[in-house]
């Protein structure tokens, strides 16, 4: 009886010093990450300015060749010419750099043709990476007709047959290869009904989602790259790759792809399906055992010669950016906290020597290591721009959503 209340006095002494430990430590946690961002964007303004210099204006930077010291570039419909603009938003809106600026401004004007480009379905990722930012940031009403008139032009690609927008190949066509990338095209569909009122694209982006969702997942939650559908039947004919290791593998990009397009369709129809299916998938990478410790992927989790094979660290960035947003709906707090864990370990990676030029190097790139496809034998071990483009994204995500302010 004598001792309860010296008891009493330790347990509540020890309590608040552990409560003044936690936040210690969570205030040390959030000085390292904010100056981890804020070096990794005044790095990215540096090289940035360097790749727009090496970069002729009539083009986009796409790769760079180490062993040649060449900046590889290509024409405005490349499915990645949209990444460098964005990259370039995300530097301005962090930096509020004019001369940054003012080179996003220069690279809109060589891509506003794209919004009327019918030859494949990635006016998702040219169009909105680039505009979708560019007017987000500025809020000038012509960067958002064009996003509109892209998306107008997008849903020529649905076909009611298969329910879903054809990736590749001419419409006439009999045979519509649908791939798991398509996902992140739907983020502008979504965007522009919701901003414009106007239900027909987000009506398209949902059908298309379901009927991936249906066909594309295997049981482990891993998914197929390629689905041929038949356009007279709708059946799916054939589930293959094009990029990664085999049929029945799991490539790396397309399993980061999943994850932020089921994510991303949460975000704008708020459907649990989507949210459980995003879960799945982050359950399938996260405990993968092919998961490297710094959790950097390699280009495909079942490559037959890892650990001896090569990373993909634009998987990683891609993976990072989609954790950080999946953290946002998940009421589970050890998933959530997981998922931040994994995306800060990323980013960290990513920051290291090992992954990271050095100001000057690889033609002013931000990210080394990263894998176009390994069978077409094109983009191997390389800088791309859009491990650039996610890291960049996800380092903002970060600083906006994790850092107390
Ligand atoms: N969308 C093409 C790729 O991820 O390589």
């Amino acid at each position: 009886m004598k001792n309860k209340p010296g008891l009493r006095i330790k347990i509540v002494l020890t309590s608040f010093l552990l409560c003044f430990s936690w936040i210690l430590l969570a205030q040390k946690q959030d000085r390292y990450m904010e100056k981890l961002i804020r070096e990794n964007f005044m790095l990215a303004a540096q090289q940035y300015k360097l790749l727009a210099g090496n970069t002729p204006t009539n083009v986009m930077p796409r790769n760079y060749m180490a062993k040649e010291g060449k900046l590889v570039t290509s024409n405005t419909t490349w499915w990645t010419s949209g990444f460098f603009p964005g990259s370039l938003w995300y530097i301005y809106e962090f930096t509020k750099d004019s001369a940054i600026r003012a080179e996003a401004e220069r690279r809109l004007a060589i891509i506003e043709h794209v919004k009327h480009y019918t030859g494949d379905h990635d006016l998702g990722f040219m169009i909105f990476c680039s505009f979708g930012n560019a007017y987000r940031i500025t809020g000038n009403q012509t960067y958002k007709n064009v996003i509109a008139e892209a998306a107008e032009t997008l849903i020529k690609r649905y076909r009611s047959t298969t329910r879903s927008i054809q990736s590749w190949g001419r419409m006439k066509d009999s045979i519509s290869p649908v791939i798991i990338d398509n996902m992140m095209n739907l983020e502008l569909l979504n965007w522009v009904s919701d901003e414009w009122r106007e239900p027909k694209y987000k009506v398209i982006a949902i059908d298309h989602a379901n009927t991936t969702l249906k066909n594309h997942f295997r049981p482990d939650n891993s998914s197929y790259h390629v689905l041929d559908y038949d356009v007279n039947t709708g059946n799916v004919i054939r589930k293959k790759t094009a990029q990664g290791f085999s049929d029945e593998s799991a490539w790396a990009r397309g399993q980061s792809w999943g994850l932020y397009g089921y994510t991303m369709m949460y975000r704008f129809t708020k459907e649990s399906n989507y949210l459980e299916q995003a879960r799945k998938i982050a359950l399938f990478l996260l405990n993968h055992p092919n998961l490297p410790p710094d959790k950097i992927p390699y280009w495909d989790y079942n490559a037959k010669d890892i650990p001896d094979t090569y990373r993909d660290v634009s998987a990683g960035s891609i993976m990072a950016s989609a954790l950080l947003e999946l953290a946002q709906y998940e009421v589970d707090a050890k998933k959530k906290k997981e998922y931040i864990a994994v995306a800060k370990k990323i980013l960290k990676s990513l920051s290291s020597d090992f992954y990271r030029n050095k100001p000057g190097e690889s033609g002013g790139f931000i990210l080394k290591h990263s894998v176009g496809s390994l069978p077409g034998n094109s983009e191997v071990d390389v800088p791309l721009t859009y491990a650039d483009y996610y890291f960049l994204e996800a380092l903002l995500r970060y600083k906006n959503w994790y850092l107390k302010k």
